[in-house]
């Protein structure tokens, strides 16, 4: 698995955002070591989910959104509470990632025009497309948080690396599932 590079500079580097870095590359590091079993994209998603909703007190939903058809994501292996279960690319801050295949970082949900509130208590997210090795769009990772402007640019490095390491392995296998 591929790791952010241990020498950018991170939003000015606060003791806070390198202690995130730090929590980063340690539940990182745990995944890697639980994935290098044979494990399939549910699995993978599943162990995903649930080591990063406990590493970091700013995650307060965390999960995956797949694409079903086109155009279309119903949710998929998750921690937190209720999460909505269909939700098109044209709708919310998932939608928006899954049509533009780029990372959504959201610091006020209120202020995001179509947000879909599942929780009245979510007040920022980030959501990260995971895209097979040529583009397609096979899933997002869904943060959501309760405190306002929770996430940053440590979380955004993060995530994509971990995405796009997400599309690699197992984009093929994500493709298939979809088209059955
Ligand atoms: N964050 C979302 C909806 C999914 S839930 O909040 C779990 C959105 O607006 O896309």
């Amino acid at each position: 698995m591929a790791r952010a590079p241990e020498n950018l500079s991170l939003g000015g580097s606060s003791p806070e955002e390198i202690a995130r870095d730090i929590a980063y590359r340690d539940v990182l590091t745990r995944i890697e070591t639980l994935l290098s079993e044979p494990c399939d994209w549910v699995a993978a998603m599943a162990t995903v989910a649930c080591e990063l909703h406990h590493a970091f007190d700013h995650y307060h939903w965390t999960g995956f959104y797949r694409t079903v058809r086109p155009g279309h994501l119903q949710v998929g292996p998750y921690q937190g509470g209720h999460g909505c279960l269909d939700i098109s690319f044209e709708r919310g801050v998932c939608g928006a990632a899954a049509r533009l295949k780029d990372t959504q970082l959201v610091p006020d949900v209120e202020a995001f025009p179509g947000h879909i509130a599942c929780s009245s208590s979510t007040r920022s997210e980030i959501v990260v497309p995971i895209l097979t090795s040529d583009g397609q769009v096979v899933a997002v990772l869904d943060v959501d948080s309760n405190d306002p402007d929770a996430f940053g640019e440590t979380d955004r490095l993060h995530l994509e690396v971990l995405a796009a390491d997400l599309g690699e392995r197992w984009g093929k296998e994500a493709l298939q599932a979809m088209t059955k």
